[in-house]
């Protein structure tokens, strides 16, 4: 199947999903056996303006992992030319020159979109915005659960955090939305719910969701529980924002099966205490991040 721009998780079917999967699975081999040289005449181009640790090094590690090589400006605002000026444009369409294909984090939503439009190689968004998407992300969530549980339908799930400008949720959201009987739960403080295009979208499609605030409610109900990030700098009360943190007393609740899912990094919302747990699955989850990518890899460079 034919994969040219990643932008939005809403461009991917369910056969392209599946296939992607069965990419990922091969690529553990192939990191287990040191890696290819299959794609050593490919370059990537990592162009970040803001700051990363597991999309960025995990892309890389995954061009090299295939045998390519990668060309990075990991701090854009500050070491590529838009500090005189440049045009997001113009920078893409000079490094979509040099590269086969490139990985951009924008701080602007719709970043990415902007990029794709005028690049002649395959641009992949690795975030874009406060409340756009991290398609990516998404993608290598997915391919966690599929992963321990082999199936996406019939999935229950509580997304839990600073919803509205969540962009791994948001993104996650649009992807689950395409398997059957799969419910939602958007758990989070009434003032950072859920935006209404992500709501809208679940209704047309008919799919189940339910707005909550407080987690006690949902946890036993749920085979997934995505946890994420709630800033402090926009709940000023602690006490309001506590009651969304993952920690030991929460566990007792959930069912025995159950996963605990973090795109990280996380600050007090997720406890270590939680780690130990074998419910417990976001390093794995961040450790998939390296399949996955070198998976897309190879689907936008074949
Ligand atoms: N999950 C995620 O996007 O992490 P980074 O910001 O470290 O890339």
């Amino acid at each position: 199947m034919i994969l040219h721009h990643v932008i939005e998780s809403q461009q991917f079917t369910v056969p392209l999903l599946l296939e992607l999967f069965d990419r990922a699975r091969i690529m553990e081999r192939v990191v287990a056996k040191g890696g290819t040289l299959d794609y050593q005449h490919k370059i990537m181009a990592t162009l970040f303006y803001q700051p990363s640790t597991r999309t960025r090094i995990s892309f890389e590690a995954a061009m090299h992992r295939l045998g390519g090589r990668v060309c990075s400006t990991e701090e854009a605002k500050t070491f590529s030319s838009e500090v005189e000026g440049e045009q997001l444009e113009d920078t893409i369409r000079i490094i979509s020159g040099y590269t086969d294909v490139i990985v951009l984090r924008h701080m602007e939503m719709g970043g990415a979109a902007r990029a794709a439009a005028v690049s002649s190689v395959p641009v992949i968004n690795a975030g874009d915005g406060s409340g756009g998407q991290h398609p990516t992300q998404a993608l290598l969530d997915l391919y966690t659960i599929f992963r321990e549980r082999r199936t996406l339908d019939g999935l229950t799930i509580a997304m839990v955090g600073e919803l509205d400008r969540g962009r791994t949720v948001r993104s996650l959201a649009y992807l689950l939305s395409k398997f059957d009987r799969v419910k939602m739960y958007f758990v989070s403080p009434p003032e950072v719910q859920m935006r209404h295009d992500i709501l809208e979208h679940l209704e047309e499609r008919d799919v189940w969701f339910a707005q909550e605030t407080e987690i006690d409610t949902v946890i036993d109900a749920v085979d997934v529980v995505y946890v994420t990030q709630i800033r402090p700098g926009r709940m000023q009360e602690r006490e309001k924002i506590q009651k969304y943190f993952m920690d030991a007393s929460v566990l007792k609740k959930m069912k025995p099966d159950a996963m605990i899912m973090h795109p990280l990094p996380r600050t007090l919302e997720l406890d270590k205490a939680v780690d130990h747990d074998p419910r417990a699955f976001y390093f794995q989850q961040a450790t998939n991040g390296l399949y996955v990518r070198m998976a897309l890899l190879t689907m936008v460079l074949d």
